[in-house]
C-alpha cells in the first residue's frame, strides 16, 4: 500500500476528487493548507527587489491505496490539477505499513 499526498489548487478539488473516484479510490482526506514553492508564492521575481516568501492556500489531499492503483491515481491527479502555470502543486508518494478499520479491526487492504 501506498500513500498518494497532493498539494492542489483549492478550485481544482472537486474535478480532483471525482477523477479519484473513477479511478476507484474509496477514501480520502483532504487539508486546507498553505505553502510556497520555487516562486516563494509569487509568479514574478525582479532582479533587485526583495520579496518576502508568501504562504498561498493549497488543498492537500491524502489517499492510501494498493500498489497496483498508484500509477492510475497519479494519472488522475495530473490530468486534473495542472493548468501549466506556476503553482499547479505537487505529487509525494510513500509508502504505507499497515492500515486498521477500527470498527472492525481488519487490516491491510481489507481495512482501505
Ligand atoms: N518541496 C516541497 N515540500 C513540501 N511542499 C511543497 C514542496 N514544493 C511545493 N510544495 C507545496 O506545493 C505547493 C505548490 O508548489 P508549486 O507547484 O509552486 O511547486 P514548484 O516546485 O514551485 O513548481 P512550479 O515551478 O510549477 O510552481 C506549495 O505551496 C507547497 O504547499
Ligand atoms: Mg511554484
Amino acid at each position: 500500500m501506498r500513500k498518494i499526498e497532493s498539494i492542489i489548487r483549492p478550485h481544482l478539488l472537486e474535478a480532483v476528487k471525482t477523477a479519484l473516484q473513477e479511478v476507484g479510490v474509496v477514501g480520502m482526506t483532504i487539508t486546507e493548507v498553505k505553502g510556497f514553492g520555487r516562486q516563494k508564492g509569487h509568479t514574478e521575481t525582479y532582479r533587485g527587489t526583495e520579496y518576502k516568501v508568501e504562504f498561498l492556500p493549497k488543498i492537500k489531499i491524502e489517499v492510501v491505496l494498493p500498489e497496483e492503483m498508484v500509477d492510475l491515481a497519479i494519472d488522475a491527479i495530473l490530468k486534473t490539477a495542472r493548468t501549466g502555470k506556476f503553482g499547479d502543486g505537487k505529487i509525494f508518494v510513500m509508502p504505507v505499513e499497515e492500515v486498521i478499520r477500527i470498527r472492525t479491526g481488519e487490516r491491510g487492504e481489507a481495512a482501505l
